[in-house]
């Protein structure tokens, strides 16, 4: 595996596998790897020729009261992972050649970054359809992977896929939980152990929602309340959101009458966390 820091050095690898006709399959991250993560690249692996990867902790996607400063960071442990999954080469920029002095053009997918983790996150989808198009343009992939549980994100960057006709074809990945279904993320290692036990609540109060749903209820408020419920009774868990809206628009519904997204996020003491789950008619 190669580990690249330089752009033009990424720019000309990935351009010479594609003269190779080589399938080239990319998956950004910001690191500190877990087993979404991996999972990621070990359906990358099947599907390409050459698999790349990112891990560049994007400044711009935090705002000034978040975790930027202290996001978890392992370089030698996501290398030792990375190449474990087969990952050909580990692209690895320095901030200040991605965003250098006087940098300042931003992609802004405008309806969809709205509601969800929009509505607390100002300025985060914009932060995050940047570096996104700045990455795939340097590597100019055939696919590109991302993961179900940031579900927002996906429809974000699948929007600006299509709307700047990039050609990339995108794909994603489902949820990768832990034994008591927490999903996996970079930020649960900031949890302390009676926090972490709090944390599986989360998935628990979108099972009660997908229960609820699957017993026939349509009201999204009774829904919502059913989840709340479960979330309101752990008092280390401070709800930010749970809502119910359209698998493609984002936008709120309130009788579920079609495929539908059940989406929380919540703090856990100074960790904000998210997850989904799918409501469909079965
Ligand atoms: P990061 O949080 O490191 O996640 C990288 C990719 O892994 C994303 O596509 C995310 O959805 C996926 N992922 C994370 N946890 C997962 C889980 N439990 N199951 C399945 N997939 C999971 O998302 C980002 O980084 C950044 O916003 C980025 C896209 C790299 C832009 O900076």
């Amino acid at each position: 595996m190669r580990v690249v820091e330089d752009i033009k050095e990424m720019q000309s690898i990935a351009a010479s596998a594609r003269e190779d006709d080589k399938k080239i399959v990319f998956i950004p991250t910001m690191g500190y790897l877990h087993e979404g993560h991996t999972g990621l690249l070990k359906r990358g692996r099947k599907l390409g020729d050459l698999l790349l990867m990112s891990i560049f902790v994007n400044t711009i996607q935090f705002g000034p009261a978040e975790d930027y400063k202290t996001y978890p960071i392992d370089i030698e442990t996501d290398i030792k992972h990375a190449e474990k999954a087969g990952v050909d080469v580990l692209f690895h920029p320095d901030k200040d050649k991605i965003y250098p002095e006087g940098y300042q053009t931003f992609v802004e997918v405008r309806h969809l970054q709205r509601n969800l983790c929009g509505l607390f996150r100002p300025g985060h989808f914009v932060g995050v359809a940047t570096i996104v198009l700045k990455l795939l343009n340097i590597v100019r992939p055939h696919i590109a992977i991302f993961g179900e549980k940031d579900y927002q994100q996906l429809v974000v960057i699948r929007r600006m896929i299509s709307d700047l006709n990039l050609g990339i074809d995108l794909l994603s990945f489902p949820i990768v939980r832990e034994h008591d279904g927490l999903a996996a993320s970079s930020r649960n290692s900031y949890l302390t152990p009676r926090e972490r036990k709090s944390a599986a609540s989360i998935y628990k109060a979108l099972c009660k929602g997908h229960e609820l749903f699957e017993d026939g209820e349509r009201e999204v408020r009774h829904i919502i309340n059913g989840v709340r419920r479960i979330l309101e009774k752990e008092h280390l868990v401070s709800v930010e959101y749970v809502k119910i809206c359209d698998l493609d628009t984002l936008e709120d519904i309130y009788d579920i009458d079609r495929i539908a997204l059940l989406a929380i996020a919540a703090k856990i003491g100074r960790v904000r966390l998210i997850d989904n789950l799918i409501l469909v008619s079965s």
